[in-house]
């Protein structure tokens, strides 16, 4: 179904995690992305022009845009009104949850502990981003938070680089890996594009061999 995050990633397992502040860097930097085999990709809502990165993302055609660091049911909305396929979050509210469930496009709500995972199983969620990542304990911890929930899947978030990317792959429990070292900031502001290119060529590399 359109609900289901699965469908949507269809069995690529990166998830670059962009903060774009220049709207007119979305076509190089969604060409970049695909060029380097990205399937999709998720645009922050941390900067005032997101909803226009999404969009023009979204025109490009050759990836399927996502909104991230959606906190709240109105930034779902506009996410979604700008073409977002589907909607990430560090945390989990239930309003974002049930606006998406209406609007009818998969969220991933983000998780750190089992009780926030017991609210988002309440709330219908099956796929949750495990978030801070790293910091939380990285594999130890994803690996003792799964065992209780053989049905969740998880996209650990926050931290991750190439160097980690592949044990968290082979995780049963893993859906996709998400993560800005592809593109970070730094790289996006200042149109590094070959780099973005070959960073994401090496992810997709390394999640696919
Ligand atoms: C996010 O919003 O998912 C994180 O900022 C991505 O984490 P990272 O920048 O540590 O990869």
């Amino acid at each position: 179904s359109g609900t289901d995050v699965a469908t949507v990633l269809a069995g690529a397992r990166i998830m670059p995690v962009l903060t774009v502040p220049e709207p007119a860097t979305a076509g190089p930097l969604a060409d970049a992305l695909a060029a380097g085999g990205a399937r999709y990709a998720e645009v922050t809502f941390r900067t005032a022009e997101a909803e226009q990165v999404v969009k023009a993302m979204a025109a490009h055609g050759g990836l399927a845009v996502g909104a991230g660091t959606v906190l709240t049911a109105e930034q779902a909305e506009r996410a979604v009104a700008a073409g977002a396929r589907f909607v990430v979050s560090p945390g989990f509210d239930e309003d974002v949850v049930t606006t998406c469930r209406e609007l009818g496009v998969p969220v991933v709500p983000g998780i750190a502990t089992a009780t926030e995972l017991m609210r988002a199983l309440s709330a219908g969620v099956d796929t949750v981003k495990l978030f801070p990542a790293e910091p939380l304990g990285g594999l130890r911890t994803l690996r003792s938070l799964a065992a209780p929930f053989p049905r969740v899947r998880f996209v650990p978030t926050g931290g991750i680089d190439a160097s980690c990317l592949t044990s968290y792959l082979a995780e049963p429990a893993v859906l996709a890996v998400g993560g800005s070292w592809m593109a970070t900031p730094t790289h996006v502001a200042n149109g590094y594009y070959d780099e973005i290119r070959r960073l994401t060529a090496d992810a997709v590399d390394r999640s696919t061999t």
